[in-house]
């Protein structure tokens, strides 16, 4: 007969684990904290799970202190302009969700008197806040003992159930298990030591199941094949093809903004060709002026959720009496620039 899982102590050895071993991050109080009275900030927590969805803690963090600088209210975000949050967003990609991030500080701002509402279901009303964020707004702020389920929890859920459902498919399987566990004692604590668990111990890569306070319990390291977990379906990513231009003029290059709607909406990016599943046949008609223009060697690659984009680059030196936006190559960080482009301006300027 299968053995029973021992719950109370997966949540008592994991709670005891990140009481010891949890780390400590700028928007987080420390259960030790919490016990001298400290309360997390709605408002912080809410920032560092918006920049965390589809990023690391060492790549977040310092966009989270910058943010908190620039806008130490919900009320300061709010009366920013979205040009601004959209340039301080920009490397953290997924753009849509600083537009939504502005959007919701100004509902709450306008209609919650700048404080968050206290539970999961009135949090999940919000623009750009999920079942994720909201889950885990309400069990870090308000205590409310939600079930937390992001990448990291999903990895762990996996091996420790060897769930042989291929993800995306697996989720709501995950989802399931990991609710089975959840400690609505410390919902907080639990589901950010779970997803620390995640980060720091069972890795994709080369999981560190010795000190793994779960290892007692996880079926994939008794059968020694953690690296198979999570199983998922293969994802072919289309290739699409297109080339932009670079027109320099001393220290300013031309720039164009994107529409407000679709991928990378508002943002500011180079000239250039439509992006199609074959290169264009001739790329200097999408060129924004007749010059002498030079390839750069090398295509300037970056992934995308649904495809993978290769630009050629060209550039040439340019005169400010064409019409567009000329911006300063030193003041960039002014402008709401994109990844891609900065790796296209990087390729044009170390020919
Ligand atoms: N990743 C995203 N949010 C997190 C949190 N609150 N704790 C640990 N890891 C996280």
């Amino acid at each position: 007969m299968k053995k029973q899982t021992d719950i109370p102590r997966l949540r008592r050895d994991l709670l005891a684990w990140y009481d010891r071993s949890g780390r400590t991050l700028p928007w987080r109080i420390r259960p030790e904290d919490r016990e001298k009275g400290a309360l997390p900030d709605p408002y912080k927590v809410w920032l560092s799970e918006i920049m965390l969805q589809q990023t690391t803690v060492p790549h977040a963090t310092p966009y989270w202190r910058k943010f908190l600088s620039e806008f130490p209210t919900i009320d300061d975000l709010a009366r920013a302009d979205q040009d601004k949050v959209l340039a301080m967003w920009a490397g953290l990609g997924y753009y849509a969700r600083a537009r939504n991030l502005h959007k919701c500080a100004r509902v709450i701002a306008s209609e919650f008197r700048g404080k968050f509402p206290q539970s999961e279901k009135e949090l999940l009303k919000l623009p750009g806040i999920g079942p994720y964020t909201a889950a885990t707004m309400a069990a870090i702020c308000f205590d409310e003992p939600t079930n937390i389920v992001d990448g990291n929890v999903e990895r762990v859920i996996s091996r420790m159930f060897r769930v042989h459902t291929p993800l995306p498919n697996a989720k709501s399987e995950l989802r399931n298990l990991a609710g089975t566990i959840a400690d609505p004692g410390r919902p907080g604590d639990y589901g950010q030591a779970l997803m620390d668990l995640g980060a720091t111990i069972c890795t994709p890569k080369s999981p560190k199941c010795e000190i793994c306070p779960w290892s007692f319990e996880c079926q994939a390291f008794r059968h020694q094949d953690q690296a198979n977990y999570p199983v998922k379906v293969k994802k072919v990513r289309p290739v699409k093809y297109g080339a932009v231009f670079a027109l320099i003029n001393d220290n300013q290059i031309l720039m164009r903004k994107r529409p407000e709607k679709g991928l990378l909406g508002g943002m500011f990016e180079l000239p250039g060709s439509p992006w199609t599943a074959k290169s264009p046949d001739n790329p200097l008609e999408f060129a924004p002026a007749t010059r002498n223009w030079e390839k750069c060697a090398g295509q300037v690659k970056h992934v995308f959720t649904h495809f993978e984009l290769r630009l050629d680059v060209y550039r040439a030196q340019g005169d400010a009496k064409l019409n567009g936006i000329w911006a300063a190559l030193d003041k960039l960080s002014d402008y709401a620039v994109p990844t891609l482009t900065k790796k296209a301006i990087m390729a044009a300027l170390n020919e």
